[in-house]
């Protein structure tokens, strides 16, 4: 019988028979589920031999709630999902037209979901645009909820536009051109502090040794610089006695950088970084650019936490140039189970499942997007799920 997860007293409580809520999702949503489901159970099985199994839940979200429901995002999918405490999704489609705002968007603010975390490593085989991707052993927390996100934003043309124009005109005397579109940058320190407390929780947990705070402090002093002076606060007065700025032996140490240096030390210098701490804007650019350093969006997995549901995720979007070809990389959501899997204190299942997956492709088994680089014969998104299952059973 199927039982749900729970949070107890703050602490996750997760029973041997858990129910889980999956999103199948659109595009190549469906073909990368199904894949990665096999290479999951498959896992469970292998590592608990049937003392624990997982029971899925799937619920609706986007074109196919539209149809099932006549609203994008059902009100059973949120209570379903909240009840739950975790879902594992695969991309979905935000239709066109009709003032649809993003379904992602919409779902980490119901949620509050307002850690985006990715870690970044590269597995040999990949390709790589860089001499030493080994080098790159990274996790980056981005602040999800705020920032130029927030979606206040006016076009030029719109009549709030005009009234903010003109007060910023009478008020603040500084004059903003007519034909300028119009948003609005907030960075907090509640939620600044919170997901600090989230990454240091993180350091610890994962025996992670170094964080760095990345910001655009010296252009934008009171939302970015602020962000770094807040971050600083918290890793000195709340985490002092476990963090340092020096190397200081089996401590946390901390710095900062500018954002723009950042991305420079990204690929000058991996290896002197280890957890990453961003805003929203520029924790988006650094995650992309970090994931293509180790071979690109289908691979890298992601999740969104808050204080009381967390969604695992693909990093990459429905992909339908490619969907319904069996050619699609099922990479990036079976490795974001496996940090499911690390959620829910199931390590060993995470650990099996990336062992796996290393050895398959160390042997040259891959889809497409990899195959072409390695100019080896490509499988299918089901063959390579099968393959991986297989590296399991020989492991
Ligand atoms: P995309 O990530 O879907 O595709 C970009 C390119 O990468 C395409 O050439 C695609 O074929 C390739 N690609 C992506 N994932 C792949 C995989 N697993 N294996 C092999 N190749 C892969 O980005 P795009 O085209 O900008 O977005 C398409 C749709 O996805 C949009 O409707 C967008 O709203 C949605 N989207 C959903 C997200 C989510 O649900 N989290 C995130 C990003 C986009």
């Amino acid at each position: 019988m199927a039982e749900k997860i729970k949070f107890i007293d703050g602490k996750l409580f997760v029973p041997v028979n858990p129910e889980i809520i999956f999103i199948r999702g659109d595009g190549i949503g469906p073909e990368i589920m199904e894949a990665s489901m096999l290479v999951w159970n498959a896992a469970v099985e292998r590592i608990y031999r049937g003392k624990r199994r997982i029971y899925w839940k799937e619920v609706l979200i986007g074109e196919r709630a539209l149809k099932e429901y006549g609203t994008l995002l059902p009100d059973e999918t949120i209570r379903e999902i909240n009840d739950h405490v975790i879902a594992i999704k695969s991309p979905v489609k935000t239709p066109v037209g009709g003032g649809y705002k993003s379904l992602n968007v919409e779902l980490r603010k119901i949620f509050d979901l307002y850690a985006n975390i990715r870690p970044v490593k590269w597995i040999e085989g990949i390709p790589s645009p860089l001499k030493n991707p080994e080098n790159i052993d990274l996790v980056i927390f981005r602040e999800n909820t705020e920032d130029v996100y927030i979606g206040l934003e006016w076009e030029s043309t719109d009549p709030q536009a005009t009234k903010i124009r003109e007060f910023f005109r009478e008020s603040l005397k500084v004059n903003i051109r007519e034909d300028a579109g119009i948003a609005l940058k907030t960075i907090s320190e509640f939620a600044t502090k919170r997901l600090v407390r989230k990454a240091v929780e993180y350091a610890i947990e994962n025996n992670r040794r170094k964080i760095t705070i990345v910001h655009k402090g010296n252009i934008m002093k009171y939302t970015e610089g602020a962000f770094l002076k807040w971050a600083l606060e918290v890793l000195e007065e709340e985490f002092g006695n476990i963090t340092a700025t020096g190397k200081e032996e089996g401590r946390i140490t901390f710095d900062s950088r500018i954002a723009d240096d950042m991305f420079q030390q990204l690929i000058l210098h991996p290896q002197k970084y280890d957890i990453l701490i961003a805003p929203n804007l520029n924790g988006d650019y650094l995650s992309d650019a970090a994931a293509a350093l180790v071979g690109g969006l289908g691979i890298a997995p992601g999740m969104n936490i808050g204080d009381k549901v967390a969604i695992f995720e693909a990093v990459h979007g429905t992909a339908p140039d490619i969907a319904g070809k069996n050619i699609a990389n099922p990479l990036s959501l079976i490795f974001s189970g496996a940090l499911m899997f690390k959620y829910m204190g199931w390590g060993e299942v995470a650990q099996a499942i990336e062992s796996a997956a290393k050895e398959t492709i160390r042997s040259q088994k891959v889809t497409l997007d990899l195959a072409e680089k390695l100019d080896v014969e490509p499988l299918g998104t089901m063959e390579f799920a099968q393959e991986i299952v297989k590296a399991l059973d020989q492991s």
